[in-house]
């Protein structure tokens, strides 16, 4: 038997990786330790919280004697750090809340968990979940490596970087039991919707424009949830201490195509006639620090481990559109309150 702390794990990726962890270890005691921010939400796991081996702890990773405390008590084996202050323009905004959560929060983790191994490292793991914001931006071609050079821009993919610095300096420090991984963008349901996607899903339905930052040119690589919840489950067990993996689609998209897309898909399920709601894209002004474009090498993931991204683009990305318009109560939840005044400042509406 395995106690599991899966930090984040009411949070959008989280919740997918606490899922797929009750479900398939009911030999795993998974505790889900989140401190419920704007982006976490216990609604995510309504189909797993009633499981036997599922138990979820309330606290801030930024608390170190709370976090010592639960350390000391519950003598977690394993360790899969999810999380984070995750969003780019609220990083801008807010800059600090981000230092103090992605950096100093993992710090508190890595202390707790190198006290209470006390160097009896046998059986026990430290998996730091991380971006490939990291490496910074791309030109035209190429993609990201596991040896790529850190260079960050934003300060959510600096203290993302710094996080990561950390994680492997108690590996080369202390010996700590750490692997890491760098995924590329994510998308599927129960993302808030602060993020391209889910946000202009709710934009389209709302008839509200679709704020499309610069030209709409800038690149990400888009993978289905599930599919990295499927590669961390590999990695924190068979990955190899002190490594990193990347994680990514191999799925590129122009910003803009990839909103012609949606529309195309959206206008179809609503009822609309083909092209309505093109009317809705508004380019404003560009995000700053904004990275031109994101790809993905996993073929390092491939080769020592076998995984493959498993949900074609097509097939995730409608299935994704189907939840947030079938999930009206989970949006309207997450979507009112503070948000309201968030999207106000951001987007003057
Ligand atoms: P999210 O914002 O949806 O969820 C983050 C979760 O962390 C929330 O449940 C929140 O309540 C919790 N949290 C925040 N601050 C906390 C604190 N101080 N103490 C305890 N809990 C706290 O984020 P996500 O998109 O699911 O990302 C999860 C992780 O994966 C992050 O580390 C992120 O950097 C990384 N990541 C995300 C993506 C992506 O596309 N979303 C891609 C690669 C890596
Ligand atoms: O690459 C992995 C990263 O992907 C994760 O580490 C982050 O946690 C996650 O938020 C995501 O970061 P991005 O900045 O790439 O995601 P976002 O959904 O915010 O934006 C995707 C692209 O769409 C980006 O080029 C900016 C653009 N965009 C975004 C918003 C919110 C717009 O044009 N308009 C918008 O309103």
């Amino acid at each position: 038997m395995k106690k599991i702390l899966i930090t984040g794990g009411a949070g959008f990726i989280g919740s997918h990786v606490v899922r797929l962890f009750v479900n398939k270890y009911p030999d795993y005691q998974i505790y889900n330790l989140d401190k419920l921010t704007y982006a976490g939400n216990l609604e995510n796991l309504s189909d797993v919280d009633k499981m036997p081996n599922y138990h979820f702890v309330k606290g801030d990773i930024v608390d170190a004697a709370f976090i010592n405390q639960l350390f000391e008590k519950e003598r977690f084996d394993g360790v899969i750090h999810l999380a984070a202050e995750s969003h780019v323009d609220r990083s801008i905004t807010n800059p600090m809340e981000f230092i103090f959560t992605n950096v100093v929060g993992t710090v508190n983790l890595l202390n707790a968990a190198k006290t209470i191994w006390k160097d009896n490292y046998e059986g026990k793991r430290f998996y730091h979940i991380s971006t490939d914001e990291v490496y910074g931006a791309l030109g035209d071609t190429g993609s990201f490596k596991e040896t790529t050079p850190y260079s960050p821009h934003s300060p959510y993919s600096a203290a993302k970087a710094s996080s990561d610095h950390f994680v492997r300096a108690y590996h080369d420090t202390y010996g700590l039991p750490t692997v890491i991984s760098n995924c590329s963008n994510n998308y599927g349901p129960n993302q808030f919707p602060e993020k391209l996607i889910p946000l202009f899903i709710n934009n389209i339905k709302h008839n509200k424009s679709l704020p499309v930052y610069g030209k709409g040119i800038n690149v990400r690589d888009w993978l289905y949830v599930v599919d990295h919840a499927r590669a961390i489950d590999l990695i924190f067990h068979k990955g190899k201490t002190g490594e990193t993996y990347n994680i990514g689609g191999n799925n590129e998209w122009r910003n803009i195509d990839l909103i012609k897309k949606l529309i195309e898909i959206m206008d179809r399920k609503l009822g609309r006639p083909e092209g309505t709601s093109l009317a809705l894209i508004t380019y404003v002004t560009d995000r700053a620090g904004h990275d031109l474009r994101y790809a993905i090498d996993a073929s390092k993931l491939r080769a020592e481990l076998g995984w493959e991204p498993t949900i074609k683009f097509d097939e995730g990305f409608e299935k994704t559109v189907e939840w947030y318009l079938a999930n009206e109560a989970w949006l309207n939840n997450v979507t009112s309150g503070s948000y309201q005044d968030y999207y106000k400042k951001m987007y003057g509406e």
